[in-house]
Order: C-alpha cells, then structure tokens, then sequence
C-alpha cells in the first residue's frame, strides 16, 4: 500500500505523489530492482561509487546516515567497510526488501545497521545527529522540493562533516532525450517525470547550477564533483563481452571528474562539507 498516497484506486493500484510532492517507492522494489540493479547501468553505477567514493570522502570509521536507502545497496558497502549505518528509508517496501537482502549477505557485520522508516524531511526529529557522514544518493529528484531537502540535510550534519549527495542530472536528461529523437521535448525542457504509475523518470530532475546555488545558500562546499555514466547511454554498441565492460569501465573512470565531461553524467556526484565552526 502506497505511504500518504493522495489517492488510491481500488481496482488497478495507483502509484501517487505523498501530499508534498514526494515520490515513495512502495510497490516499486521489483521493479526499481530489475530495470537499474539487475541491468548494465546498476552495475556500472555500483561499480563507479566503489571507485569514487573512497578518492572523494574522508572514510575514517564513523557513522553513517544514509537517507532514502533504497534497496540498501550503499548500506551494506559501508558496514562492510566497517561503519555503522542508520539507513531510513520511507517506503515500507524498499526497506523490508533492503532488510531481508542484508540478513542474506554473509559478508555484514551483524547489526551494523540499523532501520528507520522515515522520510527526509523528519530526521531532524528523529535521527538528528549532527553526522559526520551522510549519504543521500538519488533521491532529491523524487522530491517536490529538492532544494528544501538539501537544506534539511544541511541541519543534520556537523560542523566539518560531509554529505556524499548523488542527484540525477536534469542537463544530461536533455541531451539524452535529443539523443533519443525527442526534440519538441528537449527543446519546450519538458523533461520532469509526473511519478504516475511505475514510471521511473525522476520529477525533479536537478541542475549542476541549482547544487551551486542551493549549496551556498546553506553554508555548504563542493569539495569534489564526479559525473556517473557519462559515456554508457550513449553508446550505439553496448559493451559484448566482459572485456568490453572493463573497457566501458576504464573509460568512465578515467573522465568522470574531468570538465567538461563530468557535467553530462546521468548522476551528478558531489561531496558537500559543512565548514567547522571558527571561534
Ligand atoms: C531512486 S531510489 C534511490 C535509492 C538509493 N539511495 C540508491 O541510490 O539506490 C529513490 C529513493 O528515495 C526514496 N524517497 C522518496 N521520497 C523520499 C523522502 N521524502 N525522504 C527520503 N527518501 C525518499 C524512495 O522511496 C526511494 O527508495
């Protein structure tokens, strides 16, 4: 059952926005699931945040709070690095899913994480920190309001803490749409997704220059940028074979924080870090 759905249809379930706007996956694991994490793009996704995250935190052992998990696939990569992880999560669904898959993963340290069902815009009641560390990766496009979520997230972290933001970007959702033969749509920049149905683009994808602004207008700095699949949709002949993989992989690597190929990512990966308090 959709959480704070604004209607429900009694015959064909209907996948609503919450009253402000939000997108909660409920009913959508499966599919979230097999459209990106059994698919060459989750892989590649996964397989870029392994090798960009260590080069762009500071990963001494601390806790971590990652807001709206998902699947709990970032959870996991962190207990088994050794963090403690408060994931929250407000779909009901995609937590149980993200449960069960981490009580099968025999690499994870037993309780190392911890679950809280709740959505963004109440941790600072219920998980208020402040973190030295929070993770909130490809959810602020699902969001009415993205820019009051990244205020939010500001609240909860601490004075020198980092916030690993991941959001889907709106520049490379034009040029793919133009790739894709859908001018009239590119050209009007009717890009956002409405959340209707099990329709999984994003309703508000953001800008590199909508981070820029809403950073500063919270204190925060971007200490490192990276683009995350800059080539892979691109791609007239996808990779074969695993040696091609590895070449895709190689390549994504080697670009992914170079202007002017970072800016045209799927996702736009950023740290954020709040200043220390100076006396
Ligand atoms: C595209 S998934 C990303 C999941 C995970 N972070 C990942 O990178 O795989 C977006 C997630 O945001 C969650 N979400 C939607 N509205 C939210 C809100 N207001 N607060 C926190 N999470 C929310 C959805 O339920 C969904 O699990």
């Amino acid at each position: 059952m959709p959480s704070n759905p604004k209607s429900i249809h009694s015959q064909s379930r209907s996948y609503e926005l919450t009253p402000s706007g939000d997108r909660y996956f409920d009913g959508l694991a499966e599919k979230f699931s097999r459209s990106l994490y059994q698919a060459p793009r989750g892989e590649l996704r996964l397989a870029m945040l392994d090798y960009l995250l260590p080069e762009m935190l500071n990963l001494e052992w601390q806790c971590v709070l990652d807001v709206g998990g998902g699947l709990g696939q970032q959870a996991a990569w962190f207990a088994e690095r050794g963090h403690r992880v408060t994931m929250t999560e407000p779909s009901a669904d995609m937590l149980s899913y993200a449960k069960n898959w981490h009580r099968n993963v025999k690499t994870l340290p037993e309780e190392a994480i911890t679950y809280l069902q709740a959505p963004l815009q109440r941790l600072t009641e219920q998980a208020p920190g402040p973190w030295s560390l929070i993770t909130c990766h490809a959810v602020l496009e699902w969001l009415g309001d993205p820019q009051a979520a990244l205020a939010t997230l500001s609240d909860l972290l601490a004075p020198g803490g980092q916030l690993s933001l991941m959001v889907f970007n709106r520049d490379a959702l034009r040029f793919s749409n133009a790739v894709k033969g859908n001018l009239e749509k590119a050209l009007s920049d009717r890009l956002a997704g409405k959340g209707k149905r099990q329709r999984l683009t994003p309703i508000s994808p953001v800008s590199h220059a909508e981070i820029e602004q809403w950073s500063a207008d919270n204190g925060l700095v971007i200490d490192a940028v990276a683009g995350i699949r800059v080539f892979q949709d691109f791609l007239r002949h996808p990779p074969a074979t695993p040696a091609e993989i590895e070449t895709l992989l190689a390549l994504e690597k080697k670009y992914c924080r170079h202007d002017p190929h970072w800016r045209l990512g799927r996702y736009l990966l950023y740290t954020l870090t709040k200043p220390e308090i100076v006396e």
